[in-house]
């Protein structure tokens, strides 16, 4: 696997890539890989010719500073993981290599009403943030194929509506979420659960499947706050526009986002 830490080198090595004939496949990340970011990386193998990834930690997605402080890095780990997955080359840039004029005034985006519901209403400016460095990536990079996973829905969408923006020709890969044995969706921030949070974590994969097999809205709320979440939100909506809507109509897909201690952690399911 080749490191790449400048634009320029990237730009360098899409270029050979490109005249050798192959497709490129790209897998962005923010770093503490599991098993969930290599799952991305095996799909992208088997899509693209050759695969990309990018670990960057990216400051202006963040609505919460603590939450950028703690962000966990364990980068001699995500190489070791990346190589044995058989990835072509990690993107590794510093915060100047993606935001030469600093990270101040940066451009905004129309996201309509992602940008208000769920995730946008609990996490203001954080999908302008997931755009603002995406853009950078999916410039520099330019791929065939973006491969991102479930576990963010809604971030799926808001980068669907990026490309069209940006008038991008890359086909986006919605790509299955990975969980723990208990059904805890596998996050980088899991890594930071107590052994008491750990235990508990999986209530929210329960709850999916409690809101699966009927239980309302309420009951579900209740079942997480005994069990010591804070909730964000426990929503059923439509797939396509993620408004609320009626728990019996179908499609639908469940939403949860909540807080153990410190952490916050989101999952879904299609219902
Ligand atoms: P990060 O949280 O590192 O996630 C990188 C990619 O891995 C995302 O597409 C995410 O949905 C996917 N992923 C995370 N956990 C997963 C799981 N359990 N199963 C399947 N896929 C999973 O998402 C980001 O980084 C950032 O917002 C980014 C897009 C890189 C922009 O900074």
């Amino acid at each position: 696997m080749i490191l790449l830490k400048k634009v320029a080198d990237l730009s360098r090595w899409l270029e050979k890539q490109r005249l050798a004939g192959k497709s490129i496949g790209f897998v962005p990340t923010m770093g503490a890989l599991h098993a969930g970011h290599i799952s991305l990386i095996d799909i992208s193998k088997k899509n693209a010719k050759a695969t990309i990834c990018s670990i960057f930690v990216n400051p202006t997605q963040f609505n919460d500073p603590k939450d950028f402080q703690k962000y966990p890095i364990t980068i001699e780990k995500d190489i070791l993981l990346l190589e044995q997955a058989g990835t072509d080359a990690l993107f590794l840039p510093e915060e100047a290599e993606i935001y030469p004029e600093g990270v101040k005034g940066l451009e905004k985006y129309d996201l309509g009403r992602l940008e208000s519901l769920l995730e946008g209403a609990f996490r203001p400016g954080h999908f302008q943030g997931v755009c603002q460095v995406m853009r950078r990536l999916l410039e520099a990079v330019r791929p065939d194929h973006l491969f991102m996973g479930q576990k963010d829905y809604q971030q799926c969408m808001v980068i669907r509506r990026l490309l069209e923006i940006m008038e991008l020709p890359t086909l986006l890969h919605p790509c299955p979420i990975v969980r723990e044995e208990d059904g805890l969706a596998m996050s980088s921030r899991n890594m930071r659960l107590s052994e008491d949070q750990r235990k508990k974590a999986p209530a929210i994969y329960q709850s999916l499947l409690h809101l699966k097999n009927g239980w309302t809205i309420e009951k579900t709320v209740s079942f997480l706050e005994s069990n010591g979440f804070r909730v964000d939100y426990v929503s059923v909506a439509d797939p396509v526009t993620l408004e609320p809507q009626p728990a019996q109509v179908r499609p639908s897909i469940a939403l949860i986002a909540a807080f153990i201690g410190e952490i916050r952690l989101i999952d879904n399911m299609p219902l």
